[in-house]
């Protein structure tokens, strides 16, 4: 079997990305995302086949996006408005760009594509180094959930039909923080599979993480309409600021 390596999850998925996550309505997180980004640019790590740029770049603001996916990218590129945003095919864990941005984010748990915390740390730091004075650093993550595991692993059915079955097998190793994970699709004619791993953080490890970068705290929610962020949040929005 091939290496696991940045671009594995996004090449493997590509095909399929649109149809598996539509993602519902994006205008809580672009309205939240254009009223942080000022007059931009804004850096979008991990933008994918372009959910959120491509409404965010709608708006009028310059959004540049890094992806280690060319197979996401060109799922970008064939959308309406997606070949004028510019791309870095690369790993967002350490990337060196001109410009410097008022804000970056990374959405939809894509910052845990980071798989040791020594990384998460450089990834912070690489995000920092790229922020114009006064400028953000957004994630939205989710808040983790052993419980979900049993015994360390987990089978779940995400959709069957009278021809296919998806089903989600992960297994979590709890000093490591990290999650492997495979999507399998079932047909009669046989089976794809589509890897995902993440280590995972709790929100103090991320905030750790910030100050070490040098970014303080700005908010926290539980979701993008800046509901309260509580011990029953599921996810959340996080805002990190680097002094001006
Ligand atoms: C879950 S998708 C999110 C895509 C898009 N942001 C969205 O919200 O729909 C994660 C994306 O991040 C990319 N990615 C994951 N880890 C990465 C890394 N270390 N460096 C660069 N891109 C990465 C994948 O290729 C994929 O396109």
């Amino acid at each position: 079997m091939s290496e696991y390596d940045p671009s594995t999850y996004g090449d493997r998925v590509a095909d399929m990305y649109d149809v598996w996550y539509p993602g519902g309505n994006p205008a809580p997180m672009v309205d939240r995302l254009e009223a942080l980004a000022g007059d931009g640019p804004v850096l979008e790590l991990g933008m994918g086949t372009g959910r959120i740029a491509l409404p965010l770049a709608a708006t009028g603001v310059p959004v540049h996006g890094i992806d280690a996916s060319s197979a996401m990218v060109e799922k970008l590129r064939a959308k309406p408005g997606g070949a004028s945003i510019p791309v870095t095919i690369s790993d967002f864990t350490e990337f060196d760009l001109e410009d410097r941005f008022s804000l970056v984010f990374v959405v939809f748990n894509t910052f845990f594509g980071i798989l040791d915390q020594e990384d998460q740390v450089r990834g912070f730091q690489s995000v920092a180094g790229h922020l114009a004075p006064g400028g953000r650093f957004l994630l939205e993550c989710f808040v983790p959930d052993l419980g979900r595991f049993d015994r360390g692993q987990r089978l779940s059915v995400a959709a069957i039909d009278d021809d296919a079955i998806r089903i989600e097998a992960s297994m979590y190793d709890p000093v490591a923080q990290r999650v492997t994970a495979q999507v399998v699709c079932m047909t009669e004619s046989g089976s794809r599979f589509y890897p995902l791993k993440v280590r995972y953080c709790w929100p103090s490890e991320l905030d750790l993480m910030a100050r070490l970068a040098g970014l303080e705290l700005e908010h926290r929610w539980g979701g993008w309409n800046e509901e309260p962020f509580t011990a029953a949040s599921g996810q959340h929005v996080t805002v990190y600021r680097k002094p001006g």
